[in-house]
């Protein structure tokens, strides 16, 4: 199938929009993942549209803002044609390491201000909690959410990284449109509760990292000489030292049903994740996140392999083999309020 037929589209939640059944994560155009070449960024956002991938994520973390600034300009020239999607509560300082979260009602105001005008729009298509800070009683913070669908300031709720009793707890408050979690061959912990709270909900799972930032491609065994200096994923546990060249082997498997496809570990890696809406019975839409077209198109195209019974058991262990978090620090995730 070629990767330049559009993707089909699906539902987020029982009333949100309808998107192509993949996104795009815009993150690493501004930051974590080394150097960006603009052009070619913006080239992938065009091609994004082409294939029908209309659910652009961000959140105003990103490069502290600059992330929702990149956007503007495609925002702009496209604002029907896509569901623009970004996120608050994260905080952070010159200390590049350092990540508070602030989930208050005030803070949740000024902080969809400056979204809305950093991304130059008037309404923000869904608008997600990045971390959840437990200190603040969470139907608080999700009223406050709501009181903005109220002012016309965004349209949809989301929330990421929170557990299945949370999402339930937040969904007797307001609809949530999407839960956005990391979930991969690498990165299960999702499925321990949110995954079944969400299908019985009806909201959709926006799995972000589908390609554990990049390692599931095959490209990252060894960090200190595959990655640049500043790249964020050098302080990541999967991707260090020991961990890295453990975790490698691990995709076996994944390079042994890519060859026999003819496809990419990149694309068995999405195809694994978009079966899981199959699986759990809910809406997947996962947001891997490149800078280059070839590969947009590359991860569009996984939406139309099929993988075996057979392949679909080769791949179940892996997870529960990876070494190292998913995180140097787990305290913000929602594994943290769950183990
Ligand atoms: N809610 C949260 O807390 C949270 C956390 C992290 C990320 N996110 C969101 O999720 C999005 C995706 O996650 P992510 O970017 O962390 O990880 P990812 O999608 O798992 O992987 C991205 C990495 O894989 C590379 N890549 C993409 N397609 C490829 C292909 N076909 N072949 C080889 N390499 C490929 C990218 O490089 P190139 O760019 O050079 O192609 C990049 O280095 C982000 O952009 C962000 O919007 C949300």
């Amino acid at each position: 199938m070629s990767g330049t037929e559009r993707i089909t589209t699906a539902r987020l939640g029982t009333n949100g929009p309808e998107v192509g059944i993949q996104g795009l994560g815009a993150m690493g155009m501004s930051e974590f993942y080394g150097d960006t070449d603009e052009a070619a960024a913006r080239d992938t956002l065009d091609a994004a549209l082409e294939a029908g991938v209309t659910l652009i994520d961000t959140a105003d973390v990103y490069g502290r803002g600059a992330n929702e600034e990149f956007l503007a300009p495609f925002v702009a020239a496209h604002r029907d044609e896509i569901t623009l999607a970004t996120k608050f509560s994260i905080i952070r300082t010159d200390d590049p390491h350092y990540r508070g979260v602030r989930n208050d009602p005030a803070y949740i105001k000024s902080a969809v201000e400056n979204s809305l005008r950093r991304l130059g729009v008037d309404v923000i298509d869904l608008y997600y909690m990045h971390r959840r800070d437990p200190a603040v009683p969470f139907a608080e913070s999700v009223g406050a959410m709501a009181e903005l669908v109220h002012e016309g300031k965004i349209k949809h709720l989301g929330l990421s990284e929170v557990t299945g009793p949370e999402l339930r707890e937040a969904h007797a408050v307001h609809p949530i449109a999407a839960l956005q979690s990391e979930w991969s061959l690498f990165s299960r912990d999702v499925e321990r509760s949110a995954v079944g709270a969400a299908a019985e909900l009806g909201v959709a799972v926006v799995p972000y990292s589908p390609l554990g930032r990049g390692f599931l491609t095959g490209a990252f065994a060894d960090a200190a000489k595959d990655l640049q200096e500043d790249d964020f994923r050098r302080s990541q546990p999967r991707f260090s030292g020991d961990n890295a060249r453990r975790n490698a082997a691990l995709l076996e498997p994944v390079h042994t049903i890519a060859a026999a496809h003819g496809v990419t570990a990149a694309q068995v890696a999405l195809a694994w994740v978009h079966h899981r809406s199959a699986v759990h019975g809910l809406t997947v839409v996962p947001i891997p996140g490149t800078r280059r077209r070839s590969r947009l198109l590359e991860n569009t195209a996984a939406t139309w392999i099929t993988l075996t019974e057979a392949e679909l058991a080769l791949l179940e262990p892996i997870a529960a083999r990876v070494a190292g978090d998913r995180y140097p620090d787990m305290s913000l995730t929602s594994a943290a309020r769950e183990s």
